[in-house]
């Protein structure tokens, strides 16, 4: 049987959080919403995120949710957490699959709007006993749609009778007599359909930017048909967040808050620090793994300029001392997490009066939690370490204010909040810090030669304007050994690998093919200036099947 969208992940058993039984976490005032049904599409998060693009709230959720607790989020206020329409992701299955993904058929006696997308619009016209068969020829890429005037295609007609929209399936939906067909290609007889002015499916993809006026038909679902207000706006996101911090935490809480330096977790430390002012605690971990210059960024950034109340710890022997010794790269995540965990716990004793624990957990995050919880096909690949056992050990009760986020919304609310661009424009970098860069035992020598580079990379990135263009870049540095020649004479020295990446989400990533001066550029000031280099390289593998971190 043929399928849509090979790349999808999802395993039957998937489940999802529920955003108000995270432990400790009082329930928010919610948003009325669009849900999004998740059958694994490869485009699954992007329609999401288009949705939220066009300032309408939606979540993600899984596609076998019970029936009554869709029912129950049609059925309240508007204002108060409504579902104001349903979307059916793609995903990778024929509907004839055994075992291939169904919601309840109830779905269609649902009064209320549902749009359904490539599998989800097959799914619906199964359901609705539609005739759904093997494409002959299967439509992938651009494809020509010819359409008639509906409420869902408003606006679309220009000169031209069709638009180019984007295809990604092989079975087709050959007829659905009880449907309006509003829709065709070449191949695909029911290309878009609508049932009483209330269900409409399309074949193809309008969340991808390849489908010309996509963005218009999903604007037309969700304010015309669904009757969807405006209601996500990074303004509106900040304003509301920061209320719902202050009723909380309460007039007296007391919160601490990790603070690596990166987006995430400032953000996290932002927002709370304009709800809550200096009830806020940062706890800042030197551990020995930082990049160059980080820690005097958190210092200026937030202590200095933000004046926020911070403690610095300075763990950087207790990490080497714990690190001695170990070379596989699961235990030394392994060890980092727990020193984290430790020396976390002691601070936040210290202190005293402690309430809330805040962490920069971000949407992504959790749909991933949840994934590995459930053991579906997208387990873990790296143990990346979290604090998730701690406010549970500590009494504390968690705050995750950017737990509803996308990292490009992540980066426009820090922008918002006045986050200085050194910390906003920065690569990402990995709870495990450099020792996800350094192969085998982390020493202090390693660890310089691995600081050193990564710093001589990214200034060369800057200096060549490449650094905003690429994902992350830094440098790899093991046990090998080469021979060079330093002077006149022989010498011994480290192997550099240089790793520069592009990718959109991390789930994926390609080397960047670098001009080879920028490449030259770098290798000669680190043999240069990084004491104990004798040779650099290129890594030009790609994720799959290597990872971006070599540990
Ligand atoms: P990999 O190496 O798995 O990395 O391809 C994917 C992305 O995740 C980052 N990374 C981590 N981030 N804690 C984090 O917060 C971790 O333990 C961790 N390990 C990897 C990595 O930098 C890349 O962006």
């Amino acid at each position: 049987m043929r399928r849509c969208e090979d790349l999808g992940y999802l395993g039957k058993d998937q489940t999802m959080p529920n955003r108000n039984i995270i432990e400790g976490q009082e329930a928010e005032k919610e948003k009325d919403k669009v849900v999004v049904l998740d059958f694994g599409g490869q485009y699954s998060h992007l329609i999401v995120r288009r949705c939220r693009e066009l300032g309408v709230y939606t979540e993600l959720i899984p596609y076998d949710i019970p029936i009554e607790e869709l029912k129950r989020g049609i059925e309240v206020e508007e204002g108060e957490g409504k579902i104001k329409g349903i979307i059916l992701s793609g995903g990778p299955f024929s509907i004839h699959e055994p075992g291939s993904p169904k919601c309840s058929y109830e779905i269609v006696d649902l009064n209320i709007p549902i749009l359904g997308i490539c599998y989800g619009a097959q799914l619906i016209a199964y359901i609705k006993g539609g005739a759904v068969g093997e494409g002959r020829k299967g439509e992938f890429g651009r494809t020509e749609l010819f359409f008639k005037d509906s409420e869902l295609f408003d606006g679309l007609r220009g000169q031209s009778p069709t638009i180019n929209v984007w295809m990604s399936h092989g079975d087709v939906i050959e007829r659905l007599p009880s449907a309006d067909i509003i829709g065709y290609t070449k191949n695909t007889p029911v290309a878009a359909f609508c049932i009483n002015d209330r269900i409409y499916g399309v074949q193809f993809h309008p969340e991808v930017h390849h489908t010309e006026k996509g963005e218009k038909i999903l604007w037309n679902f969700l304010y015309k048909i669904c009757g969807c207000k405006r209601n996500w706006t990074v303004e509106s996101f900040v304003r509301d967040k920061i209320d719902a911090i202050k009723s909380e935490v309460g007039s007296d809480g007391r919160v601490v808050c990790g603070l690596s330096g990166g987006i995430d977790s400032s953000t996290t430390a932002l927002l709370l620090n304009k709800a809550i002012g200096d009830r806020l605690t940062c706890i800042f971990v030197d551990n020995g793994l930082l990049r160059e210059g980080e820690k005097e960024a958190v210092i200026n950034t937030f202590e200095n300029n933000f004046k926020m109340r911070m403690v610095f710890v300075d763990a950087k022997e207790r990490f080497l001392r714990g690190l001695q010794g170990v070379k596989d790269a699961e235990a030394k995540r392994k060890i980092i997490g727990e020193l984290f965990i430790n020396i976390f716990e002691e601070e936040a004793k210290k202190l005293g009066n402690v309430d809330f624990l805040a962490q920069g957990t971000i949407y992504p995050d959790r749909i991933e939690s949840a994934r590995a919880r459930s053991g579906s096909v997208a387990s873990r690949i790296k143990s990346h370490h979290n604090v998730g056992a701690l406010p549970e050990k500590l009494g504390l009760k968690l705050i995750e204010p950017i737990k509803d986020l996308y990292k490009d919304e992540v980066r426009e609310v820090a922008k918002e909040l006045g986050m200085p661009s050194q910390i906003l424009n920065q690569h990402p970098f990995p709870g495990p810090g450099l020792a996800a860069r350094v192969i085998g035992e982390v020493t202090e020598d390693k660890l310089r030669i691995c600081r050193e580079a990564s710093h001589i990379v990214e200034e060369e990135l800057k200096l060549s304007a490449w650094y905003d263009k690429v994902w992350q870049a830094f440098a790899i540095v093991g046990d090998d050994v080469a021979t060079g020649v330093l002077g006149d004479a022989r010498s011994v020295g480290r192997i550099v690998t240089i790793r520069v990446v592009e990718s959109r989400e991390a789930m994926t990533a390609d080397f960047v093919k670098l001009p080879y001066e920028v490449l030259e550029g770098m290798s000669k000031r680190i043999t240069n200036e990084v004491k104990g280099v004798t040779w650099v390289t290129y890594a030009i593998s790609s994720k799959p099947p290597a990872t971006i971190e070599p540990c």
